[in-house]
């Protein structure tokens, strides 16, 4: 009998593809591959890449280089590369060039093609490349196979038209295409039977969902629909563009007990010369209405948000107007990046480029005013009772498991395993920037 082939796959970037990773595992199981304890017993490496910042980009060749001698001890090992870096031609031609151990590239459009490209490779002793620019089709029913039991991720929309000048995703996830609703709501249905609690709807910019689509569903639509799934608990979406959020959206946040209390919403910079710069057509006016809107309709509501500090021709005035975004929408909690020069978007171009030491300032401060804010909201919580979904035993006390609130905020709190999966009551006893610790309410 044949040994078991394993896999192992490692993945970068955002949760469009962490969820890609959950396929390609999909597909391999079908294929009777299993997963590997580590590289060195691994059959087949696969390395699903990001492309949205520089230092995403330098992981994955230090990780590609460190494999060069575990195929010189094992040439029939399989290493495949695929994800966003893969759809640009100069990344594929460094990798012909400097990574010639790479035996299949592939990329974002075509995961489904995996079965057929490790059975060609098989044939082949040349790097076999198969990326396609972008595709129309949307392929339903791929195998998945996910990371948790009782929480997962569905793709709503595939990629984006906003073309944010900082940003390369347009050019690595193609254009908009939305999933016919009935399919999302299938899927959904598919996952409560099987006892799942949580679904997070996944697109670059859900507010935008269901244009391309015959029927014109739109987003606040799908929710409703959603919202009448039997035995899910827990609705999450993400990434919402300012420039599309709707009062029906809110409306349908409000209306839908099982859409959680959490927004993530972007803002980038607080300079009206800066986003119009971006091309995020909004202003920091109509970002703060947003914000002031969200928060009267939905007072217990969580905002969290993206920020880039640095983009070309940032001033420091500039930069006191993203910090007095910061001060007036008191956000939960923020991911902020420093701006990395992405070689064919616009700002690229540009020659007006904040030197590094400037951004790193920038970046300090800007987290100097962001802990207290979340410091001080998650400290409000104390005292009160949420409703938590365990997800895990804690990383750093094994006594302790971990869970979100519904408003997504992360809590440690004491009890047993036997609980991973379940939602419970627990009451918040102490709080800090990043983190809330709870008790178990029985
Ligand atoms: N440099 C820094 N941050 C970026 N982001 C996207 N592109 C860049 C870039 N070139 C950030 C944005 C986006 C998040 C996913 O990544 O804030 O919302
Ligand atoms: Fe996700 Fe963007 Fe990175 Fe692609 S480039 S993995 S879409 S964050």
């Amino acid at each position: 009998m044949n040994k078991e082939k394993k896999y192992l796959i490692q993945t970068w970037g955002c949760q469009m593809n962490e969820h890609d990773s959950e396929k390609i595992e999909g597909i391999l199981n079908s294929l009777e591959y299993i997963e590997a304890s580590n590289k060195e017993e691994a059959d087949l490496i696969i390395y699903n890449t990001c492309l949205v910042r520089e230092n995403a980009e330098l992981k994955v060749y230090g990780n590609l280089g460190e494999l060069k001698r575990l195929k010189r001890e094992n040439p029939n090992l399989i290493i495949a590369v695929c994800g966003c870096m893969m759809q640009k031609e100069e990344v594929r031609d460094v990798i012909k060039k400097k990574y010639s151990h790479v035996d299949i590239i592939f990329g974002t459009h075509n995961i489904h093609k995996l079965p057929q490209l490790i059975l060609d490779h098989d044939q082949k002793t040349n790097m076999l490349i198969d990326v396609w620019e972008d595709s129309k089709e949307i392929i339903e029913d791929l195998p998945t196979k996910r990371k948790y039991d009782f929480k997962a991720f569905i793709n709503i929309m595939y990629g984006c038209n906003n073309f944010c000048t900082y940003c390369i995703v347009p050019y690595t996830r193609g254009r908009e295409k939305s999933r016919e609703a009935k399919d999302i709501l299938e899927e959904a249905i598919k996952l409560s039977k099987e006892g799942y609690k949580e679904i997070t709807l996944l697109g670059q910019n859900v507010n935008s969902y269901g244009k391309n689509l015959e029927d014109k569903t739109t987003f606040p639509e799908l929710l409703y629909m959603l919202n009448d799934v039997e035995g899910l608990e827990r609705i999450r979406f993400m990434t919402s563009h300012p420039k599309d959020l709707s009062n029906e959206l809110i409306s349908a946040m409000k209306d839908c007990d099982k859409v959680c209390n959490h927004l993530h919403l972007p803002f980038q910079s607080g300079s009206n010369r800066i986003l119009k710069k971006m091309n995020r057509k909004y202003n920091k006016e109509q970002y703060l209405n947003l914000v002031e809107k969200v928060r009267t309709e939905i007072p217990d509501i969580a905002l969290t948000t993206d920020i880039i500090v640095g983009f070309p021709g940032e001033t420091e005035a500039d930069f006191q107007e993203t910090i007095d975004v910061v001060k007036k929408s008191k956000f939960d909690s923020a991911f902020t990046f420093l701006y990395s020069i992405r070689e064919g978007t616009p700002a690229a171009k540009d020659e007006e480029q904040v030197p590094d030491d400037v951004k790193h300032k920038r970046f300090d401060k800007l987290l100097d005013t962001l802990k207290p804010i979340s410091l001080e909201r998650n400290t409000s919580l104390i005292g009160k009772k949420v409703k938590v979904l365990v997800e895990d035993i804690s990383k750093n006390d094994s006594s302790k498991l971990s869970g979100r609130t519904d408003t997504s905020k992360l809590i440690h709190f004491k009890g047993d395993g036997s609980l991973i999966g379940k939602i419970v009551d627990v009451c918040v006893i102490d709080a800090k920037t990043w983190t809330l610790e709870g008790e178990l309410v029985e």
